[in-house]
């Protein structure tokens, strides 16, 4: 029989966690009161179909918002900008904000300094949870994300710069970004804000690899941290297989790997990769 050896980190980070499990708590206590979420819970389809079926609406855009009339509304793990939070509070609706306390901290952090310091985040400008935390800021912030950018950057205001990250902004960038702020100023405040989740189910990811015969990533082909997590297996492990569910698991005939790893993407959920811990536990 083989030895099968699934990642602590496989699947869902904390925050993500808590906020999927959340949704479906509401969806089962609701009695008849529509709940809805603003933008997808989480990047798995899989997830959005069955909370859908479950009755909860995913709200696209701000405009579905603002036709919101009654009903509890999730505000997702990425968080979102103070004027989405006040205006639901205007209008009287119900709502539950599940936004990752690691996220939540970024607010907090941003929207005290704001006051008195130029802000700058280090991140996606398009990015949902940059574009939140933006919204929390007192005055504009300026993102950035490469170190060209931090080179041009210049002080809107003659005030002290705080430097704060996106949570899954990438570390050796942004130690790279912020050596230049050390250099061109003396007045930069820095906080470290990158969650850690992603670095470690890499780490994990990788060790695994590393021992096994063969190694399954399970993830959305369009999840870009599961790619990534496929890339560091196949690095370090030949027989490494990139599946969306147990379905696309096709072993080579004749195969036999007495050690197989198993680690899925930050968007899969649980049931999944149990469904393919137990293929696996069976066929070999
Ligand atoms: Fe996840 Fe929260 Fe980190 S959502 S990646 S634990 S910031």
């Amino acid at each position: 029989m083989a030895e099968i050896i699934t990642a602590k980190t496989a699947g869902f980070c904390f925050g993500v966690k808590k906020a999927v499990d959340r949704a479906f708590e509401l969806a089962a206590q609701s009695s008849g009161g529509r709940i809805y979420t603003y933008g997808p819970i989480i990047h798995n389809d899989e997830v959005v179909r069955r909370l859908e079926e479950q009755g909860v609406v995913t709200l696209h855009t701000e405009e579905e918002l603002r036709s919101v009339e009654e009903g509890t509304v999730i505000l997702r793990s990425h968080g979102v900008p103070k004027y989405i939070v006040d205006l639901l509070e205007e209008k009287g609706i119900e709502y539950v904000d599940v936004t990752c306390p690691f996220v939540k901290r970024i607010h907090n952090i941003v929207f005290e300094k704001s006051a008195d310091h130029n802000i700058v985040i280090v991140g996606n400008p398009a990015h949902p949870e940059v574009e939140g935390i933006c919204g929390w800021c007192l005055k504009k912030a300026d993102v950035i994300q490469t170190s060209e950018e931090a080179e041009e950057y210049q002080p809107p205001e003659p005030l002290p710069v705080c430097v704060v990250s996106q949570t899954t902004f990438n570390l050796n960038k942004f130690q790279e970004i912020l050596a230049i702020f050390e250099k061109k100023r003396y007045d930069v405040n820095i906080v470290n804000t990158i969650c850690n989740a992603t670095a470690q189910h890499q780490g994990e990811a990788r060790e695994i690899a590393e021992a096994a015969d063969a190694m399954i990533v399970i993830g959305d082909t369009k999840s870009s941290n599961s790619r990534k997590l496929y890339e560091i297996c196949k690095e370090v492990c030949d027989h490494t297989f990139f599946i969306q569910t147990v379905e696309d698991l096709h072993f080579p005939d004749g195969a036999a790997y007495p050690r197989i790893g198993i680690t899925a993407g930050a968007s899969t959920p649980n049931y999944i990769i149990e469904e393919v811990q137990k293929y696996v536990g069976r066929i070999f």
